[in-house]
Parts: structure tokens; C-alpha cells; sequence
């Protein structure tokens, strides 16, 4: 890395709210951003907020993954248990994403994924905090879970999580924008996260449904923004993707939730 760029991306990181930013996702829009010619002072703060508008706003308040980590170390190891149910609730409410999915969270996957059911692997790709809705998807008791984003604290917990329930998971910071996971698995999991990576690289969406290596992929939009409006989100993305799918004859259903635009696609 370049002095210059290092030196942004170090000045970039010492913003408490990006402190745990994956450096790499870090690093690619800061190069981006340097070829604009801006002051030094504007260019940091076109880097942090693009990071805010991918990554922060779902999480405005930061997570306290320390109180999470003491009270789930109290936990049964089930967790289907209704102590580690709500528990897990709880947490989810601590990413916009995976909050704004809890009042459908009993149908969600029951109903998107009932024609693959039961899975037995998946690949989350810009997860959050969804892995830990496993205990409402339909899947088999020896699930294989490969999941990754770009918060270091995030992963780490999620580790935590896979270990203190006995799941066979692994979670790895990865910006999809420059790697696609290659990591097999039945199903692959990209929820409301095209529009996030395509801030960064207009032509990421296409290349990520072509590149992930799973014969099954679940792909969902937002169908109200993040501040609640309703602004025809649900038409503009689902036209949106099928202009992604253009050409590729994959068989695709469709489920509509309140929140939520879903496809299940099977290549
Ligand atoms: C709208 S949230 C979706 C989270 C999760 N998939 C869900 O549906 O609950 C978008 C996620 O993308 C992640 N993200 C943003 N840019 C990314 C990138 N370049 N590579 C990987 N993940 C990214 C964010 O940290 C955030 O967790």
C-alpha cells in the first residue's frame, strides 16, 4: 500500500464508528476516493460516508458485543430453547436488517426455502446479524454455516456464537466488492445486500449471482428504506433484478413480505 493511501485509511479508522471496519473495504474506497482530487479533510469524509451509508447505518448506536458475550455465556447450549430464543431476538434487534425481518421471522425462511428443505449448508454472504435466525430456518440438525461482512467485532462474535451453540460454522471478514466467497455450500444467502455492495461497484450484483458456487440462491431487496418510507422500493428492485438476471434461463420464485422483496433462484 502506497504511504499516502495508508495514511488515510489509518485516519479513516480512527473514527470510533469505523474502528472495526474490515481495513481491506477500507483501503478500496479510500483509493477510490483519492483519484478524486479532493482535499485531504473531504476525501475523509466521502470515505466515511460511504462506509456509513454500507455499513454504520445499520448500526448507529454500535453493538455492546461484551454484554452480549456475558449474557450468552449464561445461555443453555440449545438453541432452540426459549431463553436462547429470545435472546437471540434480543441481539437481532441490534442490526436495522435483521430488525426490521423480526415480525416475519416465523415465515421467512419457512416459506422461501419450504422447496429445499431441510438444508444442510449455507453460504450468508453480508450477513449482520442473520446467522443467528438459524433457529427459524429449515434446516438439518448437522447444518454446515459459512457466513461473512465486514465488521471484525461482528465476525468475532459470530464465532463466538457458532462455538457456545455447537454449530458448525465459520465466520470470516471478506468485501465482497473485491472477493466472491468460493466456499460451497446448497444454499447461498445474499438478503438486502445488493444495493449496499452496487454504492461501491455498479456491476457487483450480476457478478456475485453468477459467481457464488450454489446451485440455490435466496436474494432479497428492501421494500421500505431504511427510515421507513415506502418510496416504490419494491418496484425499482424487483425490476432491478431481473435486469440482473438477464440472459441466464435460472428458475426463479418470488415471495412478498411487507419489509422484504425475496427470490429464490435455482440455477
Ligand atoms: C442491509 S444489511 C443486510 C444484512 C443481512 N444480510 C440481513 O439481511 O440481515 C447489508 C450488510 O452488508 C454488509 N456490507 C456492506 N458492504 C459490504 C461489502 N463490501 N462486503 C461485505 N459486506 C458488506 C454490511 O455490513 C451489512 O451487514
Amino acid at each position: 500500500m502506497d504511504e499516502q493511501l495508508e495514511k488515510m485509511v489509518k485516519q479513516v479508522q480512527d473514527g470510533a464508528k469505523y474502528r472495526f471496519i474490515h481495513p481491506d473495504l477500507i483501503e478500496n474506497i479510500a483509493r477510490n476516493e483519492l483519484k478524486k482530487g479532493r482535499s485531504w479533510k473531504d476525501t475523509v469524509k466521502a470515505i466515511r460516508n460511504k462506509l456509513h451509508q454500507v455499513g454504520s447505518a445499520y448500526q448507529p448506536q454500535g453493538i455492546d458485543y461484551e454484554r452480549l458475550y456475558s449474557e450468552m455465556k449464561s445461555l443453555p447450549q440449545d438453541i432452540h430453547n426459549p431463553e436462547v430464543r429470545r435472546f437471540l431476538i434480543q441481539t437481532m434487534g441490534n442490526h436495522a436488517s435483521t430488525r426490521e425481518r423480526l415480525q416475519i421471522l416465523d415465515q421467512f425462511f419457512l416459506e422461501t426455502l419450504s422447496s429445499l428443505s431441510p438444508i444442510d449448508s449455507i453460504l450468508d454472504v453480508a450477513c449482520g446479524l442473520n446467522p443467528l435466525a438459524l433457529a427459524w430456518m429449515p434446516v438439518t440438525s448437522s447444518i454446515q454455516l459459512i457466513v461473512c461482512d465486514i465488521y471484525v467485532d461482528q465476525i468475532e462474535f459470530l464465532n463466538a456464537f457458532f462455538e457456545h451453540f455447537n454449530i458448525h460454522g465459520k465466520a470470516f471478514c471478506c468485501d465482497l466488492t473485491q472477493q466472491v466467497p468460493q466456499e460451497k455450500a446448497q444454499l447461498g444467502l445474499v438478503l438486502k445486500t445488493i444495493p449496499c455492495l452496487e454504492q461501491i461497484d455498479k456491476n457487483i450484483g450480476a457478478k456475485i449471482l453468477q459467481d457464488l458456487p450454489c446451485q440455490n440462491l435466496l436474494v432479497s431487496f428492501p421494500a421500505v428504506s431504511l427510515s421507513g418510507k415506502k418510496k416504490g422500493m419494491r418496484q425499482f428492485y424487483s425490476e432491478h433484478f431481473q435486469t440482473l438476471l438477464h440472459n441466464t434461463g435460472w428458475n426463479v420464485s418470488t415471495f412478498s413480505f411487507p419489509n422484504e422483496q425475496a427470490f429464490l433462484i435455482k440455477k
